[in-house]
C-alpha cells in the first residue's frame, strides 16, 4: 500500500542552481524560490553554506536569506557541511540544516576533503550543536547505488554510513543517488537494509531515466518523502556525470495519476520552470513541462 500523503522535498534553488555554469542572480533566486512557495511546495531547500570557493553558484547564501520573506507553514533548509557552515546558518537565522556525507571514500574527499570515516568527525558537533540550538537536522546521504570512479557501491557500506547519520542524531536521513544509476530492485533492497522507512527520503537524479521507476519503487516500501527539483535542475559540480534531478514536474504528474496528496498546483509549478528555463537560457528537462508548456 501507498503512503496517502507524499511530502515534496524541493531542492531546485539549491541542488539545481549549484550546477549551473554562470551564477544566477540573487533577485532571481529570490523569486524562484516565492514562485515555487506560491506553487503550493512546503518544503524548499534554499542554498548552501558551503565554502563559497567550492560552491561560487550559492556564495550568496546569507544575502539569500536576508531577502527571504518566509511563507507560513514553508520549511526553507540549507545545507551545512561543517562548524563554519553552521555558525553562518545560525548568523543567517535558519531552523532547518541538511548535513551531507558520502556512502564512499573517494566522493568524500572529493565533496568534502575529508576521508569517509573523517567526516563523521565533521558533522558529529554541527548536529549536536544545531540540534542544542532548536535546529531540524537532515542527513544526506550520496552515493548510494554507484560511484563514477568506484563503481558499485556495496548495500552493507551503505546501511553502515546512514546509520551513523541517524544514530548522531539527523531526524531523516536522504539516500542519494547522486549520479543517477539506481534501478527499483536496487532501491527496495537498500530500503529493506533499514529497520523501518519513516526515516527516510530518497533522492534521484535521471542520468539513467529510472528516477521515477526509482521513486515508485520506494513508494511502495512505505518512504513518503521524495527530493525532486523544479523543471529538473540540477547535479552536483563535484561528481563526474552527475545529471538533473528527478523534475518535480514528473513526479507531481505520478503523484496525481496515482491519487496521492501532495499540495502543489502543477499548472504554476509548470510555469516557475518554463521562466526560470528562460533565465538560464535553456529548455526544461522535464518531460511534464516539456508536454504542458510549449516552449
Ligand atoms: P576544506 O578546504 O577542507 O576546509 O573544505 P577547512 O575546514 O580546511 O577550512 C579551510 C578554510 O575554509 C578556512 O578559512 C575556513 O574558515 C574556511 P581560513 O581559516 O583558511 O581563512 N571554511 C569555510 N568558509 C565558509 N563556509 C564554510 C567553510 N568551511 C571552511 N562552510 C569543506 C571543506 C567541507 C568546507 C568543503 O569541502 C566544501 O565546502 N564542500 C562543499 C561541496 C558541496 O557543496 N558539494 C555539493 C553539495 S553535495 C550534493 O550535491 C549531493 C546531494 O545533492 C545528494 C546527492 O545527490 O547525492 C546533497
Ligand atoms: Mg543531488
Amino acid at each position: 500500500e501507498l503512503p496517502a500523503e507524499i511530502t515534496i522535498w524541493e531542492v531546485g534553488p539549491r541542488d539545481g542552481l549549484q550546477n549551473e555554469k554562470s551564477v544566477v542572480d540573487v533577485g532571481v533566486k529570490l523569486e524562484f524560490i516565492d514562485r515555487l512557495g506560491q506553487a503550493g511546495l512546503r518544503t524548499i531547500e534554499a542554498t548552501s553554506f558551503v565554502h563559497p570557493k567550492w560552491v561560487p553558484q550559492l556564495a550568496d547564501a546569507a544575502q539569500l536569506l536576508a531577502g527571504l520573506s518566509k511563507r507560513d507553514g514553508v520549511r526553507y533548509p540549507v545545507l551545512v557541511p561543517n562548524d563554519r557552515g553552521l555558525d553562518r546558518a545560525l548568523e543567517a537565522g535558519v531552523s532547518h540544516i541538511a548535513i551531507f556525507a558520502s556512502a564512499t571514500e573517494t566522493f568524500a574527499q572529493r565533496n568534502l576533503n575529508r576521508t569517509l570515516d573523517s567526516q563523521f568527525e565533521m558533522f558529529d558537533p554541527v548536529v549536536t550543536r544545531a540540534r542544542e540550538a532548536g535546529l531540524e537536522v537532515r542527513g544526506y546521504l550520496s552515493m548510494c547505488f554507484g560511484d563514477p570512479w568506484e563503481g558499485p557501491v556495496a548495500l552493507k557500506q551503505v546501511v553502515s554510513a546512514g546509520q551513523r547519520l541517524l544514530d548522531m542524531g539527523c531526524s531523516q536521513l536522504s539516500l542519494g543517488d547522486t549520479i543517477g544509476v539506481a534501478t527499483p530492485g536496487q532501491v527496495e533492497a537498500l530500503i529493506a537494509g533499514f529497520s523501518s522507512p519513516d526515516a527516510l527520503a530518497v533522492h534521484f537524479h535521471d542520468t539513467y531515466g529510472q528516477a521515477l521507476a526509482n521513486t515508485l519503487a520506494a513508494l511502495q516500501c512505505g518512504v513518503s518523502t521524495v527530493d525532486s527539483s523544479a523543471g529538473g535542475l540540477g547535479g552536483c559540480p563535484y561528481a563526474e556525470s552527475a545529471t538533473g534531478n528527478l523534475a518535480t514536474e514528473d513526479l507531481v504528474w505520478m503523484l496525481d495519476g496515482l491519487g496521492l496528496s501532495h499540495g502543489v498546483d502543477l499548472t504554476k509549478l509548470v510555469a516557475t520552470s518554463a521562466w526560470m528555463a528562460g533565465k538560464l537560457g535553456r529548455p526544461s528537462p522535464s518531460r511534464v513541462v516539456q508536454a504542458v508548456f510549449d516552449q
